[in-house]
Parts: structure tokens; C-alpha cells; sequence
């Protein structure tokens, strides 16, 4: 058994990682981390693991957890993984931070975005940025992978085939839609149930954080004048992100011509499901598939393409588990498709 733990164990995609991780056949959750709840037994936090699992929280302590595991989780803030990723691969352990802080190439760029200085640019060079689907050679040997943003994985998977096959042309909008567990456990005014129930809201139009992340994955598929419209909104749901994207073709497409594409990208894709009919949130939620459906309007110069995922799943913890397979050279798929 692989010894594997999650530093920021009592967010919310740390609980998800505990949920799939006690049920994988191949690691030992060993270690479980958090800045507040020292010594707590982490059913006591979450009682729904009340029988299943008996081990208390730690402090993040790197020394410790590195010392116990051979893999780390780290289900922390932007800005806060970096002061611990250094120390956790000196200690000769592989890493996977859910975090933006490995996600750009570039200190820059996501200095600009994240409003901090990178404290770990020598290894910013080294991370593996964690879609499966696209670089599977990559993710194996990986030591440090970023795991990718949830409205990145939703779009850059529907875009990828598209722009590569070069059929997109001028101007892409991208409507996404995410459940409110986007934005974390902490308490904040704004996701108040009475203000959240049966409501939705954009934010961020045109400054949102991701939008640099997916053009950085998709620059080299880009050609022309293509530009990308990119709105987020935050939806009274609790899992799920769902991704319209409209765009103009640049030669004529039929629904089966873009079965046909899709599928010859994604054939070897476990969690994809080009779908025939319209994408719904309800069929991903709680599970680490990503659905992909389209339609293309009478005269073929006018399409959609929908791409729904669980954000806590497919859009970080499942996804991470899937990347953590491939690092340790396990079948991709090992305790992610029965849930
Ligand atoms: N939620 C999503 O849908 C989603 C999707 C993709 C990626 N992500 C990314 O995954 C990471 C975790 O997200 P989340 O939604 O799980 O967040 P969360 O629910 O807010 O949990 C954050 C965790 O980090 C700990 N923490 C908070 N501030 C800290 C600090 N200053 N120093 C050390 N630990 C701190 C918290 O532990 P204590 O309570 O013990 O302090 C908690 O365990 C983030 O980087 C996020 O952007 C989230």
C-alpha cells in the first residue's frame, strides 16, 4: 500500500479526497492535515466518516506528513501551497497541489493574477499540469503536478478537439455556470443560504483568473483572430460546473462530423462522455466524468458545445486522484468509477 495524505483536510475538496481516497484499493490515507483543527478526530469534524475512518487531524506539519507518506495532497489556498512543496520534495515525495500556485509556467503571469510573489519559482518550471486527457505521457513522471482550476478542465476538454481539428473561428463566448462549493468551506456573507437559494450571479467579467489559465493550456491550438468571452457565474447548486460555449465554424459541421472529431480525441478517455443529447449537471454531479454534448445550428456555421463536470470531482479531487494513478502507475481509472 501507498501511504498518501491531505494537507487541508477539512475544506472541501480535502473531504472529497478523504471520501474516494478511503476507498481505493491501492493507498493508506496516513496523514491528515489542518491549520485549525489539531487533534481533532476528523469524524468528530465530519461525522458522515464516523466508523470508517479513526485517525486524528495534524498540523501541517511537512517534516511529519513527508516523514509518514510517500504521496502529498495539498487542498490548500492560492499562495499557500508554495510555502510547502519545496520542503516536500527535498524530502524526496511526490506532490499534488490543487492549488493555482504550479498551474503557469510563468511567475509573472501568475504574480499579475494571484496579486503575490512566487516563493518556489525553480520548481514552478518543473510542475506537470495535471489534464490527463491531454498529457498522460507528462502526468506519469510527474514529481509536482498542478492539478488544473474546475472552469479550466470544463473548457479547455470541449475546446481542445475544436481548435485543434481547426474549426473555430473569430469570437468564442463562454458561458460557465459553477456551484457555490467553487468558492470553499470558509463562512463568507455573500454564499448566505437565503442569498444562494434559487439564485444566480455573475462575477468577474473579463478579470477572471481562469480565463488566463485555459488560453495559457490552449495557446498553441489558437490560430487567427480567435478571441475568447469568458463570463462565470456562481449558481444555487451544490456540485457542478456547466460550460455553454458558442462559436462560429470555419468550414461547415454537422452533429456527426463533430461525434466523429470528439470522439477521435477522447476515444482512450475513461471519464469522457461524448454525449448525443444535451449535457445535464444531475448525470456528472458525484461522479469523475466530464460530458460533452454539442449542436450546430440548420446551415452547420453555428454551434454549442457543452461540457459539464462535478467541480469537486472531475474539477479537482477526482481529477487529482486520477493524475495520482498515473504517478504511481496504477490503471487510471482505480477508485474513481464507482462513485
Ligand atoms: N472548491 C472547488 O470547487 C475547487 C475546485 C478546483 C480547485 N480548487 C482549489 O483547491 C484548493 C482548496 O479549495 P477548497 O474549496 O477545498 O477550499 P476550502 O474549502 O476553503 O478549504 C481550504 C483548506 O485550507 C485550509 N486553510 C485555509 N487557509 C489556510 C492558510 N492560510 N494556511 C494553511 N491552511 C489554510 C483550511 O483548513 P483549516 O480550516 O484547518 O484552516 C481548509 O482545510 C484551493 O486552492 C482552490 O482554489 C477548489
Amino acid at each position: 500500500m501507498i501511504k498518501v495524505g491531505v494537507l487541508g483536510a477539512t475544506g472541501f475538496t480535502g473531504e472529497k479526497l478523504v471520501d474516494i481516497l478511503l476507498s481505493h484499493p491501492k493507498v493508506e490515507l496516513s496523514y491528515l492535515g489542518s491549520r485549525t483543527k489539531n487533534k481533532i478526530l476528523y469524524s468528530d469534524i465530519f461525522p458522515k466518516f464516523y466508523k470508517k475512518i479513526s485517525i486524528k487531524c495534524e498540523p501541517l506539519d511537512i517534516k511529519k506528513a513527508a516523514g509518514v507518506c510517500d504521496l502529498l495532497f495539498l487542498s490548500l489556498p492560492h499562495t499557500v501551497s508554495m510555502q510547502f512543496v519545496p520542503k516536500i520534495l527535498k524530502k524526496g515525495k511526490k506532490v499534488i497541489d490543487l492549488s493555482a500556485d504550479y498551474r503557469f509556467k510563468k511567475a509573472q503571469l501568475y504574480e499579475r493574477l494571484y496579486k503575490k510573489k512566487h516563493q518556489d519559482k525553480q520548481n514552478l518550471k518543473k510542475a506537470v499540469y495535471g489534464l490527463p486527457e491531454l498529457f498522460k505521457d507528462k502526468v506519469k513522471g510527474a514529481r509536482l503536478l498542478a492539478n488544473p482550476g474546475c472552469y479550466p478542465t470544463s473548457i479547455i476538454l470541449a475546446l481542445y478537439p475544436l481548435l485543434s481539428e481547426k474549426l473555430i473561428t473569430g469570437k468564442v463566448v463562454i458561458d460557465s455556470k459553477s456551484a457555490i462549493s467553487g468558492s470553499g468551506r470558509k463562512a463568507v456573507i455573500e454564499n448566505h443560504y437565503s442569498n444562494v437559494a434559487n439564485n444566480f450571479w455573475a462575477y468577474k467579467p473579463f478579470v477572471h483568473q481562469h480565463q488566463p489559465e485555459f488560453t495559457e493550456v490552449l495557446k498553441d491550438k489558437i490560430t487567427g483572430s480567435l478571441t475568447f468571452s469568458f463570463l462565470p457565474q456562481v449558481a444555487g447548486f451544490e456540485a457542478g460546473i456547466y460550460s455553454v460555449i458558442h462559436f462560429s465554424c470555419a468550414k461547415k459541421v454537422t452533429k456527426d462530423k463533430l461525434n466523429k472529431i470528439y470522439n477521435k480525441y477522447y476515444r482512450q478517455s475513461p471519464f469522457i462522455r461524448i454525449n448525443r443529447k444535451i449535457p445535464k449537471i444531475k448525470d456528472v454531479a458525484g461522479t469523475n466524468f466530464c460530458d460533452i454534448g454539442f449542436a450546430v445550428d440548420k446551415k452547420g456555421f453555428e454551434a454549442v458545445v457543452i461540457s459539464s463536470i462535478d467541480n469537486l470531482i472531475k474539477g479537482a479531487a477526482g481529477q487529482a486522484i486520477q493524475n495520482m494513478n498515473l504517478m504511481l502507475g496504477f490503471k487510471e481509472t482505480t477508485g474513481l468509477l464507482s462513485l
